[in-house]
């Protein structure tokens, strides 16, 4: 079986503390954690004691959950993707699209702003439920794909496929879907760039994955690797995750 990538979407769901917590104890379990590429997206305010305490591990790479299309101004409450020296950003997730009413225009001026910045990030899209039912996830991927940049030139893209009403619901989307969703989207991309810039896109899946759809979800072969959200933000659980795959 090849390694997937696990990346692990905190959210809100650690404060600083409890972000510094959690990295103390993938310290202690340094063996585990040194055998897999791993990225953490830790809240805004835990960046620095994240990279401070990750300084040990090569396979860990640190981003940011979101930032702003700006890099600097008068922008309250705002983030700039050079505000710390990060690996990686999420931009497009399925709650800053809902919650924050982020269209794909907006998602454009963030993508394009990381790569330009640090050359790095992760696109998220997928359909919602309505939009499954109405056979429309093909459509609907396509558009918010229809954002991505026509070059990108030995920059890192991750395209993670994310459907709306698997976050957070204990529903992961079944195998047969998901390698028919990553199916679509390597198409896509097949179809935008060249086979030289093909090793610099990865392709990743996230919803609800746990220690108990980990494995099978693995054996799909277009899949990079996972964005994980709330058992990612689970000590015990994101240690059984990487003991099952081990
Ligand atoms: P859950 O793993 O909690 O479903 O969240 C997935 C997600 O939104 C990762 O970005």
């Amino acid at each position: 079986m090849n390694k997937k990538i696990f990346a692990a979407n905190w959210k809100m769901y650690l404060n600083s503390n409890e972000s510094r917590e959690f990295m103390l104890k993938i310290n202690a379990n340094k063996d585990l954690f040194s055998e897999f590429d791993i990225m953490i997206f830790p809240s805004h305010v835990a960046i620095s004691i994240i990279q401070d305490l990750a300084k040990g591990f090569d396979n860990i790479k640190i981003g940011m959950q979101d930032c702003d299309i700006l890099t600097s101004g008068a922008v309250t409450g705002s983030n700039s993707i050079t505000s710390h020296k990060v690996d990686s950003c999420i931009v497009g997730h399925s709650e800053r699209r809902t919650i924050f009413n982020e269209n794909d225009e907006l998602i454009k001026k963030k993508l394009n702003n990381c790569l330009d910045q640090i050359g790095s990030a992760i696109l998220c899209v997928g359909e919602t439920l309505n939009e499954k039912e109405e056979n429309k996830t093909f459509e609907v991927i396509k558009k918010q794909l229809s954002i991505l940049p026509h070059q990108i030139q030995g920059k890192n893209l991750d395209i993670a496929y994310e459907p709306v009403w698997s976050i957070g619901t204990g529903l992961v989307a079944s195998k047969q879907h998901i390698e028919d969703v990553l199916s679509y989207i390597n198409i896509l991309i097949k179809e935008l760039y060249s086979d030289e810039d093909r090793p610099n896109i990865r392709l990743f899946y996230g919803g609800s994955v746990d220690e108990n759809s980990v494995e099978e979800l693995s054996s799909i072969s277009l899949l990079d690797g996972f964005l994980i959200g709330s058992a990612s933000a689970d000590f015990d659980k994101f240690k059984n995750m990487l003991n099952k795959m081990r």
